[in-house]
């Protein structure tokens, strides 16, 4: 048997494809467009597994996903791929529409073919897993209750609407077709290999560059963070036992506002890294304009996944984060190879020339 994985490259791609070749001897493929985002450093302990087969390619080119869907006949197909950075997708949300939005919809209709070809058995026990996020929900005021599976789609973000309507076309070929498929929606991930375009491995490089660490707005603005890991755990549980046709929420039970997230990784470098002139991280903390339309609460009741598949996370936020701060300080090669031009270009346009001298 083998699984397809779409986006495996990218952040929570790599992690996911690293943890299932740990646990289990089941080929992995991955289709990878390597964007930006894609990086096929945190696959390196993979180069010479004949486990894992990496192929270079668009979710939404139809010829290669039916190609690769008929050699390989993989049991599942997940699909981690999307454009997937809320600032990145108001400076231009052009290439969200088209990966999030056109690429689903081609790889659902390429996994459809493949999928009304198989043998009876096999076509019962295939599954289509999306990855999708808690941002669809929209946002919440300071006394509303969490984000279940039943809460209304109201997105806000030019990146949130995309991935609302990937997750509707899902549903949709589901019901439409019978295409059995699975959706979960997750909080923010952090962890190893997280680019550092979001808030925590921004924070984190920043601060041992001495650069300064951008906080939006009032820096109150409330996530609810799970460690990777976990988040990969998961998405294992749903894709074993998942119902098919439901959507399953994933979160941490850890919300906590932007501030308390910046300070608490200056407090973990203070600790581990200490600076030479004896200050804190957190004297380099700059409150800059906010994000337009930024949401200001998003929680997930996870209730779901613990009471029917059994889940729960293994880290608290406390844990996990020591854990990423250590790999950030142990990997500074990593982090200096996803520093790159465009990197440095992207820094610039968001935050100011003066971010990247
Ligand atoms: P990421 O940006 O780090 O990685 C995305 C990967 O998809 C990259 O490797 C990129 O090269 C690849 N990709 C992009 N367009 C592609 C295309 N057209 N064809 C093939 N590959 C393509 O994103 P991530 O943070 O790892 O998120 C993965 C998925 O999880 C996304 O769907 C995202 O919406 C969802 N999600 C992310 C979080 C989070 O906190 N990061 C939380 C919940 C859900
Ligand atoms: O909720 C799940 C989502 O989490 C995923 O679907 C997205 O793919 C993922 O990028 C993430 O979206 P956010 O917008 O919440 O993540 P980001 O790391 O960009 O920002 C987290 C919070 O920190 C948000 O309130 C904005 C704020 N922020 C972010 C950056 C990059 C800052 O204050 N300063 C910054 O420089």
């Amino acid at each position: 048997m083998t699984i397809l994985v779409a986006g495996g490259a990218g952040f929570i791609g790599s992690n996911f494809v690293l943890d299932w070749l740990v646990r289990s001897n089941e080929p992995v493929v991955n289709l990878d467009r390597l964007t930006y985002a894609g990086n096929l450093e945190n696959l390196v302990g993979l180069q010479n597994d004949a486990r894992h087969d990496f192929e270079q390619g668009d979710i939404g080119d139809s010829a290669l996903v039916g190609r690769l869907l008929a050699e390989h006949r993989p049991r599942a197909v997940l699909n981690f791929a999307a454009e997937s950075h809320v600032d990145r997708s108001i400076h231009g949300p052009g290439d969200f529409i088209q990966t999030n939005i056109v690429g689903t919809f081609r790889l659902l209709e390429a996994v459809r073919e493949y999928w009304s070809g198989l043998p009876d058995a096999e076509r019962q026990a295939f599954r289509l897993l999306h990855v999708s996020t808690d941002e669809v929900y929209g946002t919440l005021t300071p006394t509303d209750l969490p984000f279940a599976e039943s809460a209304r789609y109201e997105p806000n973000s030019p990146y949130s609407a995309s991935k609302a309507a990937s997750d509707h076309l899902v549903r949709a070929w589901h019901h439409t077709y019978g295409l059995p498929v699975l959706t979960t929606n997750c909080s923010n991930n952090y962890g190893p290999y997280h680019f550092p375009e979001k808030l925590i491995p921004l924070m984190i490089v920043n601060a041992l560059a001495g650069n300064s660490l951008p906080v939006y707005g009032d820096g109150m603005q409330i996530r609810d963070w799970l460690y990777v890991k976990d988040h990969c755990s998961a998405i294992r549980r749903v894709l074993e036992a998942g119902r098919v046709g439901d959507t399953y929420n994933i979160g941490g039970w850890n919300e906590k506002p932007n501030i308390e997230i910046v300070r608490s990784i200056c407090t973990l470098l203070d600790e581990l890294r200490p600076k030479a002139d004896g200050t804190s991280y957190a004297t380099q903390i700059a409150y800059v304009t906010d994000r337009p339309g930024h949401d200001r609460r998003y929680a997930i009741d996870a209730r779901k996944i613990e009471r029917e598949l059994g889940w729960k996370p293994a880290e608290t936020f406390e844990s996990g984060i020591r854990k990423t701060v250590q790999w950030y300080l142990q990997n500074p090669e990593w982090i200096a190879h996803v520093q790159s031009g465009s990197y440095r270009d992207w820094v610039a346009k968001q935050y100011g020339q003066e971010m990247v001298a």
